[in-house]
């Protein structure tokens, strides 16, 4: 199971300590919110930018914002290992086009009330697919269990088609419920408020692998 720590829940005033606390992370995981796509409010491009020259980790770039078309060019400068939308989300098919242009690998996500069938006219041309477990907006959340029913669809497309997307979750995830992802088929989960109110992340990483 790959892990990729959200820095929601991190301390922004102690950032580069932060980094390095979870430096065993595989990915990075930016939960960029606009106030408008959900009720909150994060960070934008300029501190994405600064973590990016932090860390050599790579960076799992998660939009949850209206208009992510705006943006692609912005984020890209992070060099992301994966750009994610929402397929909620306006200009969905120009965005696409945007992320692959900048040679970015595409990432696709869902809210838990839109189904897997939505993905499926992007569904050869995305690199990871992101299960919310949680409505997008806060961390701190329970976990949705209902949600891995679409993980466990997931898996089952891409062995039909012969793919090679990965699936991620975020949202509620701890040492109980990344059992169940496991169980499920998830290969990366999100996890925000369980690591970074732990002491040793070095350990909470190590133990929820
Ligand atoms: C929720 C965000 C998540 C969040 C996860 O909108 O997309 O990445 O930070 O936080 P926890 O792990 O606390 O549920
Ligand atoms: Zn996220």
């Amino acid at each position: 199971m790959k892990i990729a720590p959200s820095v929601l829940t991190a301390d922004f005033s102690q950032l580069k300590m932060e980094l390095d606390s979870i430096k065993t992370a595989d990915y990075i995981h930016l939960d960029i919110m606009d106030g408008h796509f959900v009720p909150n409010i994060s960070f934008g491009p300029a501190i994405s930018l600064q973590i990016a020259k932090q860390t050599s980790i790579p960076l799992d770039i998660h939009l949850m914002v209206t208009d992510p078309l705006k943006w692609i060019n912005e984020f890209a400068k992070c060099r992301p290992q994966f750009i994610t939308v929402h397929v909620e989300a306006n200009d969905v098919n120009e965005t696409i086009k945007s992320i692959k242009s900048n040679d970015i690998n595409l990432g696709l996500s869902i809210k838990p009330k839109t189904s897997v069938n939505t993905l499926l006219p992007y569904i050869e041309d995305v690199a990871l697919i992101l299960v919310m477990t949680v409505e997008p907006g806060f961390g701190g959340q329970s976990f949705m269990r209902d949600m891995l029913i679409k993980v466990e669809d997931l898996v089952r497309i891409r062995n039909e088609r012969k793919l090679k997307f990965e699936i991620e979750v975020d949202g509620g995830i701890n040492q109980e419920t990344i059992k169940l992802c496991r169980k499920a088929g998830v290969d990366i989960v999100v996890a925000g408020s369980y690591l970074f109110n732990m002491a040793d992340r070095k350990k909470g990483i190590e133990s929820l692998k």
